[in-house]
């Protein structure tokens, strides 16, 4: 049988110096994106795409608070473990980090400050878990301003080209967005990169390993779905808005990780009674209780 991907890992590291002063005294993972911390948005993300075991990587000073917001993930039905990046030297050091944690297993990893929101969306990741072949998936969603991305460059057929670090100037509109899917070869793929020039390991040029290797699949995500980072002031205001305008409009939560748990069938109705008690009185508690009035069956 092939393996299925099991695993993620949430990247929730780094100083947040593009959000000072913010960020000087809170993770930026933990600032709120409107009605819940950051974190939880990535998190509900890996869950729909049906990952029940996370690693959190984050700073040695940051790492109590995430254990302390979201605990050992069991009253989620989930399995939350913690490591620490006590440098920031790049994303795919989150691989090295979590090597014992991803044993021979596939992995996904999401950065921290990545929100995704779409119809479909649980249904294209799902997909890609099942694939569960050897070699990576990335994702790849249109932007304004794809300078501040790694790009993914497609040739007339859609086939991926090329994927370059903060191009200065951009061959496609093509951003790669921070979610990552790979087999368990990653950890030694990741031992044979070089520090780039700002002196980090990239997460571009492992994806750019892969692709000559012929082992990259580069889905294209459609209109349909919204990608958002979070790590400027104004891409912060941005997400907070856009859930706040999806939520209100449609009297839905958006990465509420109680209510992905219960529909995912990660937890039933009496465990999901059960984790609304401490935080029934809020407006998000208030919204799950309707899960359990609608006689909702996960
Ligand atoms: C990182 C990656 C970049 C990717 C982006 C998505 O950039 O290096 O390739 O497009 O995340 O959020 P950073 O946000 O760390 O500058």
């Amino acid at each position: 049988m092939t393996p299925q991907i099991s695993k993620g890992i949430v990247l929730a590291g780094g100083s947040g110096t593009r959000l000072h002063p913010l960020t000087q005294v809170t993770n930026k993972h933990l600032l709120p994106i409107f009605d819940k911390p950051m974190i939880y948005y990535p998190l509900s993300t890996l869950m729909l795409s049906g990952v029940r075991e996370i690693l959190i990587i984050s700073t040695p000073e940051d790492l109590p608070r995430f254990e302390r917001l979201l605990g050992d993930g069991n009253r989620w039905g989930m399995r939350l473990s913690y490591a620490a990046q006590p440098s920031p030297d790049g994303l795919p050091q989150a691989f090295l980090i979590g090597e014992e944690f991803i044993e021979n297993d596939r992995v996904a990893l999401i950065l921290g400050d990545n929100i995704f929101y779409g119809h479909g969306l649980p249904l294209l990741l799902q997909k890609v878990v099942g694939k569960a072949k050897a070699g990576g998936t990335i994702f790849a969603h249109t932007v304004r301003d794809p300078e501040r991305f790694g790009v993914v460059a497609f040739d007339t057929d859609g086939k991926a080209l090329s994927i370059e670090e903060k191009p200065k100037i951009p061959k496609s509109h093509w951003a790669v967005t921070g979610l990552y899917f790979y087999g368990p070869e990653v950890c030694r793929l990741v031992r044979s990169l070089q520090p780039s020039a700002r002196g980090e390991l990239e997460i571009s040029d492992l994806n750019q390993l892969y692709l000559e290797a012929g082992n990259l699949q580069v889905e294209r995500l459609g209109r349909g779905i919204t990608w958002l980072d979070a790590g400027t002031p104004d891409a912060l205001a941005t997400a907070g808005q856009f859930v706040r305008t999806i939520q209100t409009l449609q009297n839905t939560a958006v990465a509420c990780p109680e209510e992905v748990a219960f529909r995912m069938g990660f937890i039933d109705r009496e465990q999901l009674a059960e984790a609304i008690r401490p935080i029934a009185s809020s407006p998000y508690g208030k919204y799950l209780a309707t899960l359990l009035e609608a006689g909702w069956q996960a």
